[in-house]
């Protein structure tokens, strides 16, 4: 597994999203019930940055065209073919780090 740092875990609250770019991939991190999500930060739509839009439980809208995808797989909620890479993610002594090679 190739684990790359992206951010001190203080930095990311409950119920927040945030960019990062781990090894210069476009990824959205979010915390929601004190579990953290990576998912990809361009829109599948027209690729909008996901970060500037809103996250609501476990749904992100896309601030474009208010897109909405689940943060836990990744389905775009009105057709589920329609996927973001997700990416694991893991928290040790306080930096959050995300594999980019291991899709969930
Ligand atoms: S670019 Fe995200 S909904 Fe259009």
């Amino acid at each position: 597994m190739n684990w790359t740092y992206v951010l001190d875990d203080a930095a990311l609250m409950e119920g927040q999203m945030t960019a990062v770019y781990p090894l210069g991939v476009n990824v959205v991190l979010a915390r929601v019930s004190g579990v953290i999500y990576a998912i990809s930060g361009k829109c599948v739509h027209m690729a909008c940055p996901l970060f500037t839009g809103k996250l609501e439980s476990y749904t992100i809208t896309c601030p474009c065209h208010d897109w909405q995808f689940d943060i836990r797989t990744g389905k775009f909620l009105d057709a589920s073919e329609l996927l973001l890479k997700i990416y694991p993610t893991q928290s040790e002594t306080g930096k959050i780090f995300v594999n980019l090679n291991d899709l969930v």
